[in-house]
């Protein structure tokens, strides 16, 4: 199996087993297609294992102290036994053990040699994958060999359905840090499924349960499928585990193979009864089998690919990582499924209960309109279809109109929870951080801008904006005195300080959104006044209402001093302590100055990641180049980074600045946040949105993208070490590749003969004529 997978540079491997890094790995070699992520676990575990399958959308609320993406039924269980004698880690001697993720056709692939007590050595090969050719379907082909024994082997498949999500560490006064063997042990676990039905007919299992606070019905069904007839096959069927044994004599240097083929059904995705959909579409596999499915896998991934392949020349780490990413955002997101997002660990662990943040609009977002947009239509549909739970979230604070929740699962509603587990600190971020309302209206409208897609304005963009807008007018305060508005009480994306006043991201933001919110009206009722009635009559908006918008909008007030350079994050945030950073870690991030921790840092300027420093990468033209210069120098030496969102932000401005430098530290920073586990917790989940940040990296800092007036405007710059930085972006229905030198770069239309397009390259305009590459020189002023 070995000779299927693609070069070593799209391979992320592991040698040998390390209990200290095998639930990092178990995140790392996540296969997966958007409706469904399974960890890299063992086929046959390990006793200090974080297995986990999670289904996008299928989140329960049942025994937790809040709502968490279920860890469902677990499908990979395949054990090998050599005459009884089960081959894991722990009964044998691991000899050899490689894996390979080849994120290049989404499949994993490993090969264990294990040595038992009675020195028999027998060797264990397996692929598997999720499949993206028809998202039900997941698969692991078996391969048994006993090196140096002749044996009777036993291979024993199930489906696992008693699973529990990690609900909160207790208070150990001794601290937290346990043995690997025993770490989820010392947890407080959560039970969101109850059995429903347990069966098996014609060499399928068949194992339903359903979430219990939800109830959506989940049906798995697996067979297990060898060349040469079993000598003996035996069930094993409980309330919350379907397994199946099968027996076979295997002589010394022969190899056994076995295909396990398992279809996953939702009532999310399929009207009930889930059993028989699930049973007919496992037949179905099972009569075109392993190999043809492999195939049909492989053949999306191969297109896929072909829309955002990037790479960097000359540096293969900095290619590994940033493909990394890419697989991990095309792994995550179901363009199919309108009603799902990707929480901030995508589908790939429990990390912050796999809720959805800012985080898909401001950081992944990009990648999917550049190179998937129907994927991306469909994640900001999923803000439509979370509406009505938005509106909810205004209404039950007091406001107007909708207010997407800091953290939002399947409702709209907020999941953030108040408190800290251990009670001692309030999460202000579910009340504050309003900011989330205006980051979804970026999202739709930088969607469109790239699309020409205004239907889905009118479809679905329109409503969101307009209900938003309600909220943002609501939620301001008028000072009769000075006839302003502010934003008070609010948090901006920084989250080191609450309950401030006026914070430049947030008001700009609110600003820019009701300016749009009100040109988008007006835009409608000139060309769709038909469809603007429509959208008028189900939300009773009318014209003086959007009158009010452009009020509030001209009104609000904005803590940008067109005098000053610097503009201060909040109301008096300059008044606040400036502590220096002094300390460094090894990777040359910053430490806390002493005395200083998450919570803590209310009255001083130290920032925990970007809040002005953001809002000049996401408004590029409000901002002249010294100010962006000084207000990143500024606050750049005052930034914690204890985000995992911050360094990609500050490695795209610090391009845009010149600060180069510290500009490619940032990026390997956030490239190789999971693969070098620099955060020290992907063993939790894959920072997702840290891999939609490398991509805009490499594409809008290196290839300095930024969408100007409706135009692609590219202000690239290279390190020295690179020759070229290749990515390919879709535009307006067609497609661009680039490829950027560090004198020159080439860009290349692709589509119809007769199309073309106007970029900005450097300063000056490029035409581009379909299918004819177009080489310029990128130095400022080269070209008038
Ligand atoms: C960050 C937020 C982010 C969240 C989820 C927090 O640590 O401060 O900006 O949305 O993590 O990734």
């Amino acid at each position: 199996m070995r000779d299927q997978l693609s070069d070593a540079e799209w391979l992320i491997r592991e040698s040998g087993f390390d209990p200290l890094r095998a639930n990092t790995f178990e995140t790392l070699l996540t296969v997966g297609n958007g409706h469904l992520g399974t960890r890299g676990t063992l086929e046959e575990g390990w006793v200090g294992e974080r297995s986990g399958t999670f289904l996008s959308g299928v989140y329960d609320s049942h025994d937790a102290t809040v709502i968490d993406l279920v860890n469902a039924p677990d499908w990979l269980p395949l054990v090998v036994f050599v005459d009884g004698v089960r081959l894991d880690v722990e009964t044998c001697e691991t000899v050899e053990h490689e894996r390979a993720l080849d994120i290049r056709q989404g499949v994993l692939w490993r090969r264990t040699i294990f040595r038992d007590r009675r020195g028999r050595r027998t060797r264990i090969e397996s692929l598997r994958f999720a499949s993206l050719a028809d998202r039900r379907l997941c698969a692991v082909r078996l391969e048994v060999t006993p090196e140096d024994h002749s044996s009777t082997i036993t291979v024993e498949s199930g489906i696992a359905g008693r699973r529990r999500n990690l609900d909160r560490l207790p208070f150990y006064p001794e601290g937290t840090v346990f043995d690997p063997e025993v770490q989820w042990e010392k947890w407080a676990w959560s039970n969101h499924l109850r059995p429903v039905t347990v069966d098996a007919a014609d060499d399928m299992l068949y194992l339903e349960t359903r979430t219990i606070a939800g109830g959506v019905s989940l049906g798995y069904a697996a067979s297990l499928d060898a060349g040469p007839e079993p000598l003996r096959r035996r069930l094993r069927l409980s309330a919350e585990h379907a397994e199946e044994q099968a027996d076979f004599v295997v002589a010394a240097g022969e190899t056994l193979r076995l295909d396990k083929l398992v279809t996953i059904v939702t009532s999310r995705n399929h009207p009930e009864p889930v059993q028989r959909r699930c049973l007919e579409t496992l037949q179905g596999h099972r009569r075109t089998g392993l190999d043809a499915a492999l195939s049909a896998n492989r053949q999306v991934w191969e297109s896929m690919w072909n829309d955002c392949d990037c790479q960097v020349v000359g540096d293969p780490v900095a290619t590994q990582a940033v493909r990394f990413g890419v697989y991990q955002l095309l792994i995550a997101a179901n363009g199919e499924d309108p009603t799902v997002n990707i929480g901030a660990k995508s589908l790939t662990g429990e990390g912050y209960r796999g809720h959805v943040f800012w985080d898909t609009e401001i950081l992944m977002l990009p990648f999917f309109i550049y190179t998937q947009p129907d994927t991306a239509r469909s994640l900001l549909r999923y803000r439509h279809h979370t509406l009505p739970g938005a509106r909810e979230v205004a209404r039950e604070s007091g406001f107007r109109g909708a207010r997407f929740p800091w953290e939002s699962a399947d409702s709209g509603r907020e999941e953030c929870p108040r408190y800290t587990t251990d009670g001692a600190n309030r999460f202000w971020t579910r009340d504050e951080e309003v900011h989330v309302s205006a980051d979804v209206a970026y999202g739709i409208l930088t969607y469109v801008a790239a699309t020409g897609d205004h239907d889905f304005l009118v479809d679905f963009g329109a409503e969101v904006l307009f209900e938003t807008s309600r909220f943002w007018v609501s939620r301001v305060e008028h000072d009769p005195a000075t006839d302003r508005y502010a934003l008070k009480q609010v948090m901006g994306p920084d989250e080191f300080h609450s309950h401030v006043d006026n914070n430049a991201f947030t008001n700009r933001f609110a600003q820019w959104h009701l300016d749009q919110s009100v040109q988008l009206y007006e835009d409608l009722s000139a060309h769709h006044p038909q469809a603007l009635r429509s959208i008028e009559a189900a939300i009773g908006l009318d014209g003086a209402e959007v009158r009010h918008w452009r009020e509030v909008a001209e009104r609000i007030i904005l803590p940008i001093d067109p005098e000053r350079e610097l503009v201060e994050q909040f109301e008096g945030y300059f008044e606040r302590k400036d502590v220096p950073i002094t300390q460094w870690d090894a990777n040359n991030m910053p430490r806390y100055p002493a005395g200083y921790h998450h919570f803590n840092c209310e009255d001083t300027m130290l920032l925990k990641q970007p809040d002005v420093v953001m809002l000049m990468y996401l408004l590029p033209d409000d901002f002249t180049a010294e100010v962006k210069r000084a207000n990143f120098e500024f606050y750049e030496a005052r930034t914690l980074h204890k985000s995992s969102l911050s360094p990609a932000i500050h490695a795209i401005m610090g391009i845009e600045v010149g600060d180069h430098d510290r500009a490619l530290e940032y990026f390997y920073r956030s490239a190789l946040v999971d693969l070098a586990d620099n955060q020290g917790n992907t063993a939790y989940g894959i920072h997702i949105a840290s891999a939609g940040g490398t991509w805009q990296t490499l594409v809008n800092g290196f290839g300095g993208l930024r969408l100007r007036h409706g135009r692609l405007t590219f202000d690239p710059w290279l390190p020295e070490q690179w020759e070229e930085i290749r990515f390919r972006l879709r535009w307006r229905g067609n497609s661009l590749s680039a490829a950027i030198r560090q004198r020159d770069a080439t860009f290349c239309l692709h589509g119809p003969a007769a199309a073309t397009e106007e970029v900005v390259v450097a300063g000056a305009p490029l035409t581009l004529t379909a299918n004819e590459p177009a080489t310029v020189s990128t130095a400022k002023g080269a070209r008038t």
